[in-house]
């Protein structure tokens, strides 16, 4: 979700008025995602390496998750939205991780949309992490032990990188990098890479069924 920031400053706004902006281009897009045949939505709103910001900006953004957590909560038991929150919890207010437990207790049964946020996290970190946890034996694999595998990757603000998000799961992710800042981001944007995501041949490495003819040895 990239672009706050400079969506705001175009508009002559101090970046907390992008952040605020941003959080109402995630609730637009929660509500469309089910309607769209999305089943698994992960946001990235906050990498570990994000606490090099300014500690103001830091601060207002975790005041923002916070406040979004306990504001949605209700809607999103209402959209049957399952919320979980990805990410170190330990680096966190504690405030901020009692609202994340209450909003994940709470959304639990949702069986619409299983919204995933990312704070204080690191692909990185994760795929380590994982790999440490595989010698207690309890998961078999890195695949159980990170998230569901990544059909579609969007990112906006014009920057084309992934930023240490979702690495492993993201091996065979189709990749749309939309140039509009993420507060312009709406659902008919969504939908719309839902449809160049629907019109993508994915292969996974292997042949089409029906391999056209090798037209490039004429
Ligand atoms: C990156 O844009 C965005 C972030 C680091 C914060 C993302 C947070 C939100 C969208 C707020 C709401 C989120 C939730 C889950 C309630 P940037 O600030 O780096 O933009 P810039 O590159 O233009 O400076």
């Amino acid at each position: 979700m990239d672009g706050n920031g400079r969506w705001a400053l175009g508009r002559g706004l101090p970046r907390a008025a992008g952040h605020q902006a941003g959080a109402e281009a995630v609730r637009r897009v929660v509500e469309i995602a089910p309607e769209l045949g999305v089943a698994v939505l992960t946001l990235f709103a906050f990498s570990a390496d994000n606490w090099q910001r300014p500690p103001e900006e830091v601060a207002t953004l975790m005041t923002l998750f916070r406040h979004f957590l306990d504001a949605e909560t209700p809607r999103l038991v209402e959209n049957q939205v399952r919320l979980e929150i990805i990410g170190r919890r330990d680096r966190l207010d504690p405030l901020l991780c009692s609202a994340i437990a209450r909003a994940e207790a709470e959304t639990a049964k949702g069986a619409c949309l299983r919204l995933r946020v990312a704070i204080d996290y690191s692909g990185r970190e994760a795929i380590l992490s994982a790999a440490r946890s595989l010698a207690d034996l309890s998961r078999p694999s890195l695949d159980e032990a990170l998230g569901p595998p990544v059909d579609l990757l969007i990112r906006t603000g014009g920057e084309y990188r992934l930023s240490d998000f979702l690495l492993w799961e993201s091996a065979y992710a189709e990749l749309i990098f939309a140039r509009c800042m993420w507060p312009d981001f709406t659902g008919s944007d969504l939908a719309g890479a839902v449809q160049q995501f629907r019109a993508r041949d994915r292969r996974f490495g292997t042949v089409p069924a029906a391999a056209p003819a090798a037209a490039w040895l004429d």
